[in-house]
């Protein structure tokens, strides 16, 4: 199941087949947006709102992402088999919208990175990813295999399929998480790093800040990048974007006014922004779940 059809399935528990298909769909109100909005940014709490944040995700900010992404029969995420080892092993690297951690702390435990720097938006899953990292040492410095989650989900039952690259007792010293909304912060801008990924966070950062904030996202991460650093995205395609446009009136109104179409994004960086050379990693990607068969490209600065 994909993260659109868990999106569905919420619509329908609240509206109802029917209404879902009328083309007035409720759209999730400023006010309601803004309340979301604000909850994201000082980390509240109460129970109320984190069922409101659960059921609209209007940044893609899903609790169990990787119980749709990732199934039974998958020893690991698949980007995980495209992604080259040269680009992270002794290397800083960031990871934008990484949500519960999961692709964070599996690259720096198969790669060895120096350092890697997973940020959301959402600090609940911040929380998650951190308590996943102490989890995660705690039962490889055990010697189990398998981790198992404290709410029983399968996401959590994930384990690496090759030895270990980085000795599980520093990954405490390699591995970070920190909330941030990457589009707005300046938290980051005296950092640099030799490689960013920006796997599925470029639809909503598109549909919650329109074309300027996508510009935004790809000029800032051009800033972070030091020179010859790599720039790994999974773009969302187009179509996808039409499923999450009602999450509220803000991503309403920048779909309509959308004019940067994702399969213009290449262009535009090497273009526009300037990355030197890309590589299309798509055609070793095989086993991805349906739904997330997306392309994933590699820019060089
Ligand atoms: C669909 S998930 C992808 C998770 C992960 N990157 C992966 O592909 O395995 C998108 C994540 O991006 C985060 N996100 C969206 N907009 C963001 C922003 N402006 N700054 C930081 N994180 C953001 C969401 O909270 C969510 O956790």
């Amino acid at each position: 199941m994909g993260q659109d059809s868990n999106e569905t399935k919420t619509k329908r528990k609240r509206g109802g087949r029917s209404k879902e298909k009328k083309s007035t769909e409720k759209v999730v109100t400023t006010e309601e947006h803004k309340k979301q909005q604000q909850q994201q940014g000082n980390g509240s709490n109460p129970s109320k709102k984190k069922k409101k944040s659960q059921e609209f995700c209007p940044f893609g900010n899903y609790k169990n992402y990787y119980g749709y992404r990732i199934s039974n029969d998958m020893d690991e995420d698949p980007r995980l088999k495209v992604l080259k080892k040269e680009w992270f092993q002794g290397k800083d690297c960031l990871d934008i919208g990484c949500n519960s951690g999961v692709m964070t702390i599996h690259i720096a435990k198969k790669f060895g990175c120096r350092s890697i720097l997973g940020v959301d938006i959402d600090s609940s899953l911040i929380e998650v990813a951190r308590w996943r990292l102490r989890n995660f040492i705690r039962t490889q410095n055990q010697g189990e295999k398998k981790t198992a989650g404290a709410d029983g989900s399968k996401e959590q039952s994930l384990s690496l399929s090759d030895g270990s690259s980085a000795e599980t007792k520093d990954l405490f010293q390699v591995v970070s998480f920190q909330k941030e909304n990457f589009v707005q912060t300046r938290n980051l801008d005296e950092n640099r790093y030799d490689t960013i990924l920006c796997l599925s966070v470029t639809k909503r950062v598109h549909l919650n800040w329109g074309d300027d904030g996508l510009i935004s996202l790809f000029s800032k991460i051009w800033r972070l990048l030091n020179p010859g650093g790599i720039f790994v995205m999974e773009p969302q395609p187009w179509k996808s974007y039409e499923k999450n446009r009602r999450v509220s009136e803000t991503t309403a109104m920048n779909y309509r006014n959308i004019v940067l179409r994702p399969e213009h994004f290449q262009n535009i960086l090497l273009d526009k922004i300037g990355f030197r050379t890309v590589e299309d990693l798509t055609s070793s990607l095989s086993g991805v779940s349906k739904g997330f068969d997306r392309q994933v490209l590699a820019f060089q600065k």
